[in-house]
């Protein structure tokens, strides 16, 4: 405890629980895709780029934020900006970009869910062909109660970790959960590399086809890069206002980011392979997980076994992530609203559970009610990832690197001088000039007001 508020044990919980909040379906369902759409290993390292040049800059600050104000994310601005209060919007952005997020991460979440329990009953065995698994997923999302109900699986478990507490619910569940999923990962890729043709996916991956690489590019690798480190959007501020005041923050920040790497790029060499080996397009979009992959396992032998394995892994890396943006809203409400824990935590799943269950109609019985010609579900996503995160991220910037107190910044990242820094110059230029400007790019580009 500190200050009446609760902090992570040790120096690996910090990294564990930041690694669970940046591990997610962002890894594993969406990066692949993306970087099959962009030219494999052109992506690859356009991506890394970004996550160095950018991400590891934003991660760090917030990171200084959130131990610094030890508040939520709404707090912190309040009370570092001090009589500035502007900057809270900054917070309000993050509270109500996490609330979204939530709506249809659930929705995908629960998915995971029903294919993890259909690989268990063996049931999985039917999902034979791409047309099969396509008219079986359709026929998943079209019934009126099967997805909801996963859905709400999903709400409760998170539910359940996060009135646990901090210490015995998010940081006993990300020691446990975290190491369990790089187990799984690693399995995994070795069984997929091994197979027939495994190798050609792995070229595929690897290999960077420069011809695919448009300005676009850049500007989706950076999206996703901010995504997938779960930054911009006050998850690291709030999980780093439970860090301990000796827990060195440069090196926590370089692990997850690390972390969280690997896994993107070991969830690449679990797909390729696999897709490759099955002679299948690798570009197949965002079903690539949900359609293609389910008939590949079919191919193999113990197929449902690894359809499990598979399935486990998105569940636990989904479960970890759901957590951190629930976080965000319960230290919210609890802090900013004087509700106990408990109850702000009950207030937040009781919201997202409803505007999940819409998200999930939206894509059933519900698909012909759109919102400027997208469902709920796609709106939420485009809302979130093109709008709320590039501005968050840029004013995350503008803030740490014009607003906040030079000398504050500099003592908290070296934990009072204890610690060198010897990139803060390079630190504080890319959080004043670089990451804005390329973020304002990038909102501007995906709010369609700017095109490359
Ligand atoms: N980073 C997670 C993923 O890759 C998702 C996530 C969790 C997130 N918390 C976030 C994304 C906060 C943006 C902001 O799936």
């Amino acid at each position: 405890m500190k200050n009446g508020r609760a902090t992570f044990g040790s120096r690996l919980s910090a990294i564990l629980v930041a690694a669970g909040s940046a591990v997610g379906l962002g890894n594993i369902w969406r990066f692949p895709y993306v970087a099959g759409e962009n030219g494999g290993g052109a992506f690859l390292l356009i991506y890394i780029g970004c996550i160095l040049l950018l991400g590891l800059p934003v991660l760090l600050a917030e990171f200084a934020i959130g131990r610094n104000s030890r508040r939520n994310s709404v707090g912190a601005y309040k009370s570092i900006a001090e009589k500035s209060k502007g900057w809270s919007i900054i917070g309000y952005n993050s509270v109500a970009a996490s609330f979204l997020i939530l709506g249809f991460y659930f929705v995908v979440s629960g998915w995971t869910l029903e294919y993890f329990i259909t690989s268990v009953t063996g049931d999985i065995a039917e999902y034979t062909s791409s047309t099969i698994n396509a008219e079986r997923f359709d026929a998943f999302m079209l019934h009126p109660v099967r997805p909801i109900i996963y859905t709400l699986i999903f709400v409760l478990l998170t539910h359940t970790v996060i009135v646990m507490g901090v210490q015995k619910g998010i940081e006993r569940s990300a020691k446990m959960l975290m190491p369990l999923l790089f187990i799984i990962l690693i399995v995994l890729s070795i069984r997929s590399i091994t197979l027939p043709d495994g190798i050609e996916g792995l070229k595929f991956f690897f290999r960077p086809d420069f011809s695919k690489v448009t300005a676009g590019t850049f500007l989706d690798a950076l999206g996703q890069a901010f995504f997938s480190l779960s930054i911009s959007l006050g998850c690291m501020i709030t999980y780093a206002s439970y860090f301990k005041d000796d827990t060195d923050l440069r090196t926590t920040a370089l692990n997850v980011t690390l972390l969280d790497s690997v896994v993107a790029v070991l969830a690449g060499t679990v797909i390729f392979p696999a897709v490759f080996s099955a002679g299948i397009a690798p570009a197949a979009g965002p079903s690539l997980v949900f359609i293609t992959l389910p008939s590949i396992f079919n191919t193999m032998s113990l197929g449902a076994v690894w359809s499990a394995i598979f399935f486990l892994l998105l569940v636990l890396a989904a479960l970890t992530s759901t957590i951190s943006l629930h976080e965000v809203l319960t230290a919210y409400v609890h802090e900013e609203w004087h509700l106990s824990r408990k109850n702000a935590a009950r207030a937040a799943t009781l919201a997202t559970a409803l505007l999940a269950c819409v998200a999930s109609l939206s894509l059933g019985i519900w698909r012909e009610y759109t919102i400027c010609g997208s469902t709920l579900f796609d709106a939420l996503d485009l809302l979130t990832a093109n709008i709320m995160l590039p501005l968050g991220g840029l004013f995350t910037s503008l803030f740490v690197g014009w607003k906040m107190n030079g000398t504050v910044l500099h003592d908290e990242i070296t934990n009072r001088g204890k610690l060198k820094f010897g990139m803060y110059r390079a630190f504080v230029i890319l959080l004043r000039y670089v990451c804005p400007l390329l973020l304002l790019m990038i909102f501007l580009y995906n709010s369609g007001l700017f095109s490359l």
